[in-house]
């Protein structure tokens, strides 16, 4: 059981203070009848809850994909630069939501954020075997040799070995590439060492979620149902 702001506020569209206010104003009933006192307890698993008579949906937890512009941070803070937080309003920071994992500064594309650690660590977990597709623009021709050698596993120039790899040719220097592990700089290192370096890289998925058709660089929204079923089918249960 909590209180009736706390639920309103949690599922997002409202902070605490308007919540409060929003039912002392009468705006909201539970199961069926108008509640004014913003301490009154509610069941998060039972009751039915409205405001200006829309149901509100408890999320005990919230979950965000963002299409990462160029030239920000994925970290949640930064003294001196702009992070991928600074996109979202107070009133989804609120929640606490962070990133879940890392791209690079440059490097656009899909970004879950959310404020529910264990999932998020399991989603980085390193046996967790999600695979993620990104789309590269290179310095140079890819070939049918650069794409056996990413089936092969590469051996980076640090002598680091990777898992196999996808490595999708679209048109000389496009390619889908398909990772299922983290290192640090992965795909930009891959290529480099097969001797085309990176010019543009642009994550389209992670696991069973993509990004939406003509999404652009700086949208973000909530995962709907779909999108956490999507997620959740690729996402290991055990931590
Ligand atoms: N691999 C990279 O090299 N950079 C990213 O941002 C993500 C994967």
């Amino acid at each position: 059981m909590i209180r009736l702001d706390k639920y309103i506020a949690d599922s997002g569209s409202l902070t605490r203070s308007q919540a409060s206010k929003a039912i002392r104003d009468g705006r909201v009933a539970v199961n069926g009848t108008v509640v004014r006192r913003p301490e009154q307890k509610v069941d998060e698993t039972r009751d039915s809850v409205l405001l200006d008579a829309v149901p509100v949906r408890y999320e005990a937890f919230h979950f965000y994909m963002l299409d990462k512009p160029a030239g920000i941070l994925t970290a949640s803070r930064d003294r001196t630069q702009k992070t991928v937080l600074d996109l979202f309003p107070p009133e989804i920071r609120k929640h606490g939501i962070f990133p879940v994992g890392r791209l690079d500064k440059e490097t656009t594309g899909l970004l879950l954020l959310t404020d529910d650690g264990d999932t998020a660590h399991r989603i980085l977990a390193p046996k967790s075997d999600i695979s993620k597709v990104y789309e590269a623009r290179v310095d140079g021709i890819l070939t049918e040799e650069d794409m056996m050698r990413f089936r092969e596993g590469l051996v980076l120039g640090d002598g680091t070995r990777c898992l196999p790899a996808g490595l999708k040719i679209l048109d000389g220097n496009r390619a889908l590439v398909t990772v299922r592990e983290g290192k640090y700089h992965q795909v930009r290192r891959m290529l480099a060492s097969v001797g085309k370096p990176v010019l543009e890289l642009r994550r389209l998925s992670v696991g069973g979620l993509s990004l939406d058709p003509g999404s652009e660089p700086g949208r973000f929204r909530a995962l709907d149902e779909e999108d956490l079923c999507k997620l959740f089918m690729t996402v290991p249960l055990e931590k």
